[in-house]
């Protein structure tokens, strides 16, 4: 029968689990002290270890290192009250099984408990074990509700392995911290971290930056030129936005995921390139498959490990702590008080849909922090924005160029043509359908926030069918 061994001092909390676990065909030991856990787990007879923190004089990771040093292959699930971002990464790189947030239903925990039986049995390499310890510098990956956690656990367990990483996830959701937040905590942290963004780049460019060029290889070559993957050797080579990799690069790139070795223009023979590959991309994918616009062959060797990031309207869970940390972050910058919102502007928040995601937050608590002139931040202040882009026209209306510049080259590139007319009914009939559902269909309203007559509104509503 497998052994659950639970390690706590606290009374309260073993009660629970050992009621939420009894009669479920397991054997239980809990342990008082983590030196009592270990003492049994040199024993040898535990099949799992449920760790409930905080746990008097160690940390999850000390805990976990401790367990791992008398049986490197015992599932190691953190159960926590009070979890943190970089305390899920750590743990899950460090090697636990799983992280989770306490309160747990009883489901949820059994779950855990039979995966974590069933990953014991299986596991045929050893949990790799990370002696070196980091602390997090730059910009912090915030958020605890379930899909950040389940996003934290991916990046603890990818991290260390030289896997290729495929980021995914609706624009300004975090992609990009997440691929450096992959990077500074793998073995390759103090390894080039280099950069190359698919879309900012034409096409012929795009090929002798990644791969560089010989001597001669075209006019204008004067010299040879190192390329970017040939740059990142030994490191990491982030490809963002990949989704817009024009095919015949896409080859190119394939070839390197495969033989680990690229061809520079105009070379002779291959070079080998050893670096670990993390990209990104806001693009539907599949789609661009079945357009013949992405390789599939590709896509698969991109994929070993997806991580998908969730928008922000599906964890508005998060919505109070993202606001304060840009607040905080604002406002010591700006070496003023932090004025906090109101509760009815963390409500405004919470409707907004936020296609921008937290760039959009970002941008929102900038300007209504600007708006609101050291006065807490009120519903006016956050609606003058969420419902007016007027404050927050410049970001909003940069982010519209980069999509409108994408969708011109796009277009052409498909041959189409008429491209004014087309560009111009769709935006006006998002902005009008936007408007009107923020004035809940007042019309009079919504044709003074547009600058419209009332009948021109009415001609369009009935254009666009928006009745
Ligand atoms: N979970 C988060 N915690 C804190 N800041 C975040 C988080 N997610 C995103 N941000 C911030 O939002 C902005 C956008 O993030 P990022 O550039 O990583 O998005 P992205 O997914 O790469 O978007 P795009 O597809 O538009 O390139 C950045 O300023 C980033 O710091
Ligand atoms: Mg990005």
């Amino acid at each position: 029968m497998n052994t659950v061994l639970v390690i706590t001092d606290d009374e309260a909390r073993r009660k629970v689990i050992e009621a939420q676990l009894l009669n479920h065909d397991l054997k239980l030991v809990a342990a008082g002290s983590l030196e009592r856990g270990l003492a049994v787990v040199e024993e040898g007879h535990a099949s799992l270890v449920l760790a409930v923190l905080p746990l008097a004089g160690t940390s999850a990771v000390g805990a976990l290192r401790a367990i791992h040093a008398r049986d490197p292959r015992l599932p190691v699930v953190v159960l926590t009250a009070a979890a943190s971002t970089e305390e899920a990464i750590e743990t899950t790189k460090a090697g636990a099984f799983d992280y989770l947030l306490l309160p747990l239903e009883e489901r949820e925990l059994l779950t855990a408990v039979g995966h974590g039986f069933e990953a014991g049995r299986l596991m045929r390499s050893p949990v790799s074990l990370d002696q070196e310890s980091e602390t997090w510098s730059g910009d912090a990956l915030i958020g605890r509700s379930r899909p950040m956690q389940e996003i934290y656990k991916a990046i603890g367990r990818v991290a260390p392995t030289d896997s290729t990483v495929l980021i995914r996830g609706e624009s300004g959701t975090g992609k990009e911290l997440v691929a450096r937040a992959i990077y500074q905590h793998s073995a390759r942290a103090a390894r080039p971290f280099v950069v190359v963004n698919c879309v900012a780049i034409p096409e012929t460019l795009l090929e002798s930056e990644l791969f560089g060029y010989e001597r001669g290889a075209f006019t204008g070559a004067v010299g040879a030129r190192i390329g970017k993957v040939k740059q990142a050797d030994g490191g990491t080579l982030f490809l963002d936005e990949i989704g817009d990799m024009p095919l015949a690069i896409q080859a190119k790139l394939l070839r390197l995921l495969e033989d680990r070795s690229i061809e520079p223009i105009g070379g002779r023979r291959p070079i080998a390139v050893d670096a670990r590959i993390i990209a990104a991309t806001n693009r539907d994918l599949e789609a661009a498959i079945d357009e013949g616009r992405f390789r599939k062959d590709l896509f698969y060797r991109l994929s070993v490990v997806p991580i998908t990031l969730p928008p922000l309207r599906e964890r508005l869970d998060d919505l109070p702590l993202l606001c304060d940390y840009f607040l905080r972050r604002l406002t010591t910058e700006l070496g003023i008080r932090n004025p906090g919102l109101t509760p009815d502007a963390y409500r405004l928040l919470a409707s907004h849909p936020w296609a921008g995601n937290v760039r959009e937050l970002a941008n929102a608590m900038e300007q209504s922090l600007i708006f609101s002139r050291g006065r807490q931040i009120d519903a006016e202040a956050v609606g003058a924005l969420v419902l007016t882009p007027s404050r927050g026209r410049a970001a909003a209306l940069a982010a519209g160029d980069e999509a409108l510049r994408r969708w011109v080259h796009q277009s052409l590139a498909f041959g189409r043509e008429g491209l004014l007319p087309a560009i111009t009914e769709h935006v006006s009939e998002r902005v009008i359908r936007e408007v009107l559902a923020i004035t809940a269909g007042n019309r009079v309203r919504a044709a003074r926030l547009l600058g419209i007559s009332r009948p021109t509104l009415l001609a369009r509503i009935k254009k666009y069918g928006l009745e």
